[in-house]
């Protein structure tokens, strides 16, 4: 039976994948200033997200969901923000020339800081060390000081979150996304095909607007034209951080995490009897689960029983990520469970966390072609069991880095340690990016026809 549900009371389960503090004073010290901080992202916008998702669960919007492995304290700055906003802002035009649907943009940005790793520590030439868990728990650089976890990083994430989230709303909303500015977001680093491609769709996209411009729609009086929603999302891994930003709403006088608008469950951390599930059945964000090919149908099922009692439209996104070579295997099984139990959710995939391989030369990579095939097979699998293919998540960046092999740019492995800048796991560039959301929109075109 169910105990009772407060913010703390994740501590009585076990914690996977969490840092192990070396001073709990310390951290408490640090949890009660966060505790006394302003929310970051208000309720409101929790619940209007909420309601956007529910409709990409019954096929009448698609969700994009993008932005880096890890975000960094030594990669903050406005240009990587933009950037990575523009690469958002092109993709979700692409995709929605394809599907015709809105497109609820949602990035893994001002907040994504920790990262469970398949390993607790990493050996260099002999020296075992800490593993690296993200800039909120400790530094990349292997030292044997530098990796101990240190609560007080969780200030500087807070506010590093905070000015990250200043910047992108003025973005969404100051005119940056504007769409008359449709050209200037093509941002190709070459002029490639994607670049073409994007700029003959903005040319049509100019066209449509002179022409509802004649019949007096524009931005001065249409704020749809002028202004985008945007939301922020992470994995809720570092329990003590998301506990301190978690408060009562005083309109609605329920309880909501307000670090991120939606927050998921990592793959490695979704044990039914785990701490974060504890944690994240109580907050009434939406709510995401990385489903990968370990997750078992019935524990898919008593996962939602757990996190959505009430089976709420929109509050479960299942966040599939098998890769192309298991997808075709359990993805099915999946969709049957929830189809049978009649659950509502939204079924997004991420294409990236299964495909990720070693190069010779020891880098992580994902082959363009993988991430495609598995995206591919996700809308397939969809069609043919009647569900609607709601969503994609990657791991992505505006930059113009060399981390995943592939893509009409041809990143070859001997290319990738020109820029390969990721503090994790590595993320297609804006003319990867770009060019997987002009191929999703043709596979959803045809799906459609
Ligand atoms: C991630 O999204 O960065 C991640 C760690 O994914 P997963 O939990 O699916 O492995
Ligand atoms: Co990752």
């Amino acid at each position: 039976m169910k105990t009772e549900w407060h913010p703390n009371s994740w501590s009585d389960f076990p914690v996977k994948h969490g840092p192990d503090y070396l001073n709990q004073e310390q951290v408490n010290k640090v949890t009660k200033t966060l505790s006394g901080f302003p929310p970051l992202v208000f309720a409101g916008e929790a619940r209007t997200l909420t309601e956007k998702l529910a409709l990409a669960s019954e096929g009448k919007s698609f969700v994009l969901q993008g932005g880096d492995c890890a975000e960094s304290f030594a990669d903050f700055n406005a240009d990587n923000i933009r950037d990575t906003f523009r690469a958002l802002l092109q993709m979700a035009i692409v995709l929605t020339s394809g599907t015709k649907l809105p497109v609820i943009k949602i990035g893994r940005m001002a907040g994504q800081f920790a990262k469970p790793r398949t390993s607790t520590t990493e050996t260099q030439n002999g020296v075992e060390l800490p593993s690296y868990k993200g800039d909120i728990i400790n530094k990349i650089e292997f030292d044997e000081i530098k990796r101990i976890a240190d609560p007080s990083r969780m200030l500087k994430a807070y506010s590093q979150s905070a000015s990250t989230l200043n910047l992108l709303r003025a973005f969404a909303e100051g005119g940056y996304a504007d769409l008359k500015q449709v050209h200037t977001w093509n941002m190709g680093f070459s002029e490639d095909s994607q670049s073409e491609r994007y700029a003959i769709l903005a040319n049509k996209i100019q066209e449509y607007l002179q022409f509802i411009d004649a019949l007096g729609i524009n931005s001065s009086n249409s704020p749809q034209l002028r202004k985008v929603d945007f939301f922020t999302s992470h994995e809720a891994l570092l329990l003590p951080y998301e506990e301190a930003m978690t408060r009562t709403d005083s309109i609605s006088g329920n309880i909501y995490n307000t670090s991120a608008h939606f927050v998921w469950i990592g793959d490695k951390t979704r044990d039914l009897g785990g701490a974060h599930v504890e944690f994240c059945r109580g907050i009434n964000n939406p709510i995401g689960i990385k489903c990968g090919p370990t997750l078992t149908t019935d524990a898919l099922i008593k996962l939602l029983d757990i996190l959505n009692p009430d089976n709420i439209a929109g509050r479960i996104t299942l966040i599939t990520r098998f890769g192309s070579d298991k997808i075709s295997t359990h993805l099915p099984e999946l969709i049957n469970a929830v189809q049978k139990e009649g659950r509502s959710v939204v079924w997004s995939c991420d294409p990236m966390h299964g495909n990720t391989i070693r190069t010779s030369g020891g880098l992580k990579t994902r082959p363009f072609d993988n991430i495609l095939s598995e995206v591919k097979q996700n809308l397939q699998i969809h069609k043919s069991e009647g569900t609607f293919a709601g969503g994609i998540h990657l791991e992505m960046t505006g930059q113009n880095v060399t981390e995943c092999t592939g893509g009409s740019s041809n990143i070859e492995e001997h290319n990738l340690t020109d820029r390969y800048h990721t503090h994790c796991d590595p993320r297609l560039n804006a003319n990867q990016s770009v060019e997987l959301a002009f191929l999703i929109a043709d596979e959803l075109k045809q799906r459609d026809d």
